[in-house]
């Protein structure tokens, strides 16, 4: 038996414990494993397939990133390429991937993705591909698991962040305006906010009105309080608004989330008369090493695509179900990104501890 792993769209940490877990119990069965390198690119260009042995994959549980490389610019159903005007179009090349794939004898893909990535796997599978879904990305938007791995250790690293900002804040007496990854899901911005101790968080969940957290800053105000800190989710939107980009779709791409937190800093400037400032905590939200959490669960996950392949059970994600590991069907998990839910404890707990959600 040969498996084949990719590791598509951005990256997380968690993913080399992912590709080590599938690497060893695949090799306990006697089985062989190849990376694909940077996404589905290894099968469509030069940069070809790495054998994974257990040497290969030592020591690497706790690095971050992964040792596959990564890109979200690697779509095989949407391939840029410039056509004969010199125009960059986007091409189909699933054929030409399939058939790379079976000439290279592998027997099974172990397809690690968010959204994105899982899409592309679940179209390769109804072409006939044998696939298996693991489900990765620090936004935990992905359906069909209660997490996905990368997302404590982004969490983890936005609590840290958010907590040294209030000493900073309060010294000078200013609102500071903390920008969180997550797309147009608010679970980073919940998670880390409620446990920093912010005074306003902002998801895309619940559209905001603008007046509304200004009140709220006005009453820490008038209470003494001379500072607040405000989390936005870089989805995250204003009542009739619209999501900020960075950089609209470009072939082969996707859309670039960025840019909320200077509109609600300059809105709570103006309206407040406070001093305010920004912190776009970006991709160090995805780099460094995996929490324990991580770890173990991309290890999990790992363990348990290679299981699913041993039954023939393909087109399928693994998930966590706590306290289990399951399996969901891709065509249920693709196109269906989780968002926080209105009615969640989570969101309660932060109502009931006073945090403002803009509504
Ligand atoms: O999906 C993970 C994620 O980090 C999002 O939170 C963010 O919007 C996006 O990827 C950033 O992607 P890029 O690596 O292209 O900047």
């Amino acid at each position: 038996m040969r498996i084949a792993i990719s590791t598509g769209g951005g990256d997380a940490p968690g993913l080399n414990a992912v590709i080590r877990a599938i690497v060893l119990s695949a090799h306990q069965r006697g089985w062989q494993t190849y990376g694909i390198r940077r996404g589905y690119d290894g099968l469509l260009t030069e940069e070809g397939v790495l054998m994974l042995t257990p040497e290969r994959v030592r020591g690497i549980t706790h690095l971050g990133g992964t040792i596959l490389g990564t890109t979200n610019r690697g779509n095989p159903f949407r391939w840029p390429m410039k056509d004969a005007a010199g125009q960059v179009v986007e091409m189909d090349r699933s054929d030409e991937l399939i058939a790379a794939f079976t000439a290279s004898g592998f027997d099974a893909l172990i397809a690690i993705g968010g959204d994105g990535s899982l899409r592309i796997a679940y179209d390769l599978w109804r072409k006939g591909l044998p696939v298996v879904g693991v489900p990765k990305t620090i936004d935990n938007d992905v359906t069909g698991t209660l997490a996905s791995f990368g997302f404590d250790t982004a969490v983890s690293i936005a609590t840290e962040a958010i907590d040294r900002l209030h000493s900073t804040a309060e010294s000078h007496e200013r609102v500071m305006v903390v920008e969180v990854m997550g797309r147009y899901a608010g679970w980073i911005a919940l998670h880390s906010g409620i446990s920093a101790g912010a005074d306003v968080i902002l998801i895309p969940e619940i559209p905001f009105d603008i007046a509304k957290v200004c009140d709220k800053i006005r009453a820490r105000e008038a209470s003494g309080r001379h500072f607040s800190i405000v989390v936005v989710a870089e989805g995250a939107i204003a009542k009739g608004g619209q999501a900020v980009l960075l950089e609209r779709r470009t072939a082969g791409g996707v859309d670039r989330l960025g840019g909320i937190c200077s509109l609600v800093a300059r809105a709570i400037g103006e309206r407040t008369g406070k001093e305010t400032r920004t912190l776009v905590l970006g991709h160090l939200q995805r780099g460094g090493s995996p929490t324990t959490f991580d770890r173990l669960l991309g290890l999990r996950f790992g363990v348990a695509a290679v299981r699913s392949v041993a039954d023939k059970a393909f087109g399928v994600m693994v998930g966590f179900e706590p306290p289990t590991i399951v399996r969901t069907p891709l065509q249920d998990v693709v196109g269906r990104p989780r968002s926080v839910p209105l009615e969640s404890d989570t969101l309660r707990t932060a109502r009931e501890l006073g945090i403002n959600l803009g509504d």
